[in-house]
């Protein structure tokens, strides 16, 4: 695949004249690996055939490229702040000027839809001291954010330019260099991300790009002595980087189970809406992916027939037909919900569509009457099937939630906003949406999990913040100073 679209000469230095394996960035540059080993990307709306190659890079690349990101960063961190923000501008121009590299490859690598896609691309104080009893005020500290150095940035498979550039972004506005891992499903629209970054003209060495499957070489990315912090985004994989990371800021995202909880006194048409939104665009490969359902049983079966209708209308195909369903990312993905479709139903679950899978691609699916001792109860299948469990009483539907091991995000449908807030500080989560449905976006905003959903808060502000950290300079006056009136 390589590239395919109009802006295909704004890409040309990323592969070499006969279009082999795309290459990695170091230094402003894109080169080749001496390993002479490429990783691959596959098309999962096409039977996994073969998408796309990257290098695999070397430990002595990955050291040269934190070794060129440390270098260019000292320099970076003394450029005022104006011009930081310019080259970031310019960025986001050329990215939008040259979107249609990413587009495709996100349609054919991660089987975005298309509209999915080409909005993935569009998106991203003194102190003194006599403040305290029996200190004079002879003392003014003077507070600032100072950057941490290196950020190594991890994105995902499922948001390989947006969930990048809410790395990147931040990192480089407070100063600091980066080494982006891209995903390798996905890895072709991260480096054409990467590309419009290297072409706005950010000095040589600041943004770095080493690409090879993570099992390979992310324990050494990780645990490099160059690294001072880590922005990781994905599955349980961020458990392990976080505890083998040594004394590094960290800001992991995880995984989710996020519940939709429905109150017998819920705008039903609302929910129903809300949960086939939520549940299943993108297929439910989002974190913020509705996950489980738990409605009161006085409104489970006409909550049920409202999604079901829905669903009954979701496209099925392929994404560049802008399909609503397309392919799940891999075929160990695909297996996985399926055994976990399978274990339900042999446990007495009601399937309230028919069961159905070609490859890849897996038809939109309501489970009903899911109890605890089912695995989907509890797992994330990142899949577009959805499992409902009928309650009682708000216990059961906080048990839901919190004897859950994720806490990223849940929802509430109700029409009484007190009960929607008692229930809201009740949920073990980073966020609870009410009367819609999760999401982390608009992209400001704070997004954060709790348990094994991460560690630390993400959203432009909250990001700045772990990556940078705080310098206080204190002048210690000769005598106290008081204004005189
Ligand atoms: P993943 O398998 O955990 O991979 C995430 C990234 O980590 C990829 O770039 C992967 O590279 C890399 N990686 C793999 N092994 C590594 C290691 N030992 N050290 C360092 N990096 C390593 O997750 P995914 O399948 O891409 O994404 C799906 C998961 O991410 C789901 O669980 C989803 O809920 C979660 N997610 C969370 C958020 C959030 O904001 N909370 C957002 C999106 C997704 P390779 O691709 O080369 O393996
Ligand atoms: O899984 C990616 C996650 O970050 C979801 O983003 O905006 O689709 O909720 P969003």
């Amino acid at each position: 695949m390589t590239t395919s679209s109009s802006s295909d000469g704004f890409y040309a230095e990323l592969t070499n004249a006969e279009g082999g394996a795309l290459r990695y960035a170091v230094n402003g540059a894109w080169r080749a690996s001496s390993s002479d080993a490429t990783v691959e990307s596959v098309n999962p709306s096409r039977a996994n055939a073969r998408a796309n190659a990257f290098q695999a890079c070397t430990r002595a690349e990955v050291d040269e490229a934190f070794a060129g990101a440390r270098a260019a960063q000292g320099p970076w961190a003394r450029t005022p702040l104006h011009e930081r923000a310019s080259l970031l501008h310019r960025a986001a121009t050329l990215m939008r000027e040259n979107a249609g590299g990413m587009v495709s490859a996100l349609m054919i690598e991660v089987a975005k839809g298309a509209k999915e896609s080409a909005t993935e691309v569009e998106r991203g104080d003194l102190l003194m001291s006599d403040s305290f009893p029996g200190n004079d005020r002879n003392k003014i500290c003077m507070a600032s954010n100072v950057p941490v150095g290196v950020v190594l940035c991890i994105p995902p498979f499922n948001y390989p330019v947006n969930l990048c550039v809410s790395k990147v972004a931040p990192a480089l506005i407070a100063g600091n260099a980066v080494v982006v891992k891209p995903p390798t499903q996905g890895c072709t629209a991260t480096l054409h991300m990467i590309h419009c970054f290297i072409k706005a003209g950010f000095p040589p060495g600041l943004i770095q790009a080493v690409t090879g499957r993570g099992g390979e070489i992310g324990d050494y990315l990780t645990t490099h002595p160059l690294v001072n912090a880590i922005s990781f985004t994905g599955g349980e994989t961020g458990i392990r980087v976080a505890q083998k990371a040594g004394m590094v800021a960290l800001q992991t995202e995880l995984g989710g189970k996020d519940a939709c909880i429905v109150l017998p006194d819920a705008d039903l048409e609302l929910a129903a809406k809300s949960i086939v939104k939520g549940g299943f665009s993108y297929s439910g490969q989002r974190c913020t992916a509705v996950k489980i359902v738990a409605v009161f049983e006085e409104v489970a079966d006409e909550l049920i027939g409202k999604v079901n209708e829905r669903i009954a209308k979701l496209s099925v195909g392929l994404p560049e037909d802008d399909a609503t369903i397309t392919a799940v990312v891999s075929k160990s993905s695909a297996d996985f919900i399926q055994s976990l479709v399978v274990d339900a139903e042999s446990k007495g679950a009601t399937l309230c569509q028919e069961w159905k899978r070609e490859d890849n691609l897996i038809w939109p699916l309501l489970i009903d009457n899911v109890t605890h001792d089912m695995k989907i109860c509890w797992e994330e299948p990142f899949g577009p099937v959805l499992p409902v469990v009928r309650v009682k009483n708000e216990n059961e539907a906080l048990e839901l939630v919190n004897k859950s091991r994720f806490g990223l995000q849940g929802c509430v449908f109700t029409r009484d906003i007190d009960r929607a807030i008692r229930l809201s500080d009740a949920m073990q989560t980073g966020t609870v949406q009410i009367n819609g449905p999760p999401a982390r976006g608009p992209d400001h905003f704070p997004f954060q999990g709790v348990k094994d959903s991460g560690i630390g808060s993400q959203g432009i502000t909250n990001s700045i913040k772990v990556m940078t950290k705080v310098k206080s300079t204190v002048i210690n006056l000769a005598k106290p100073s008081y204004t005189i009136a």
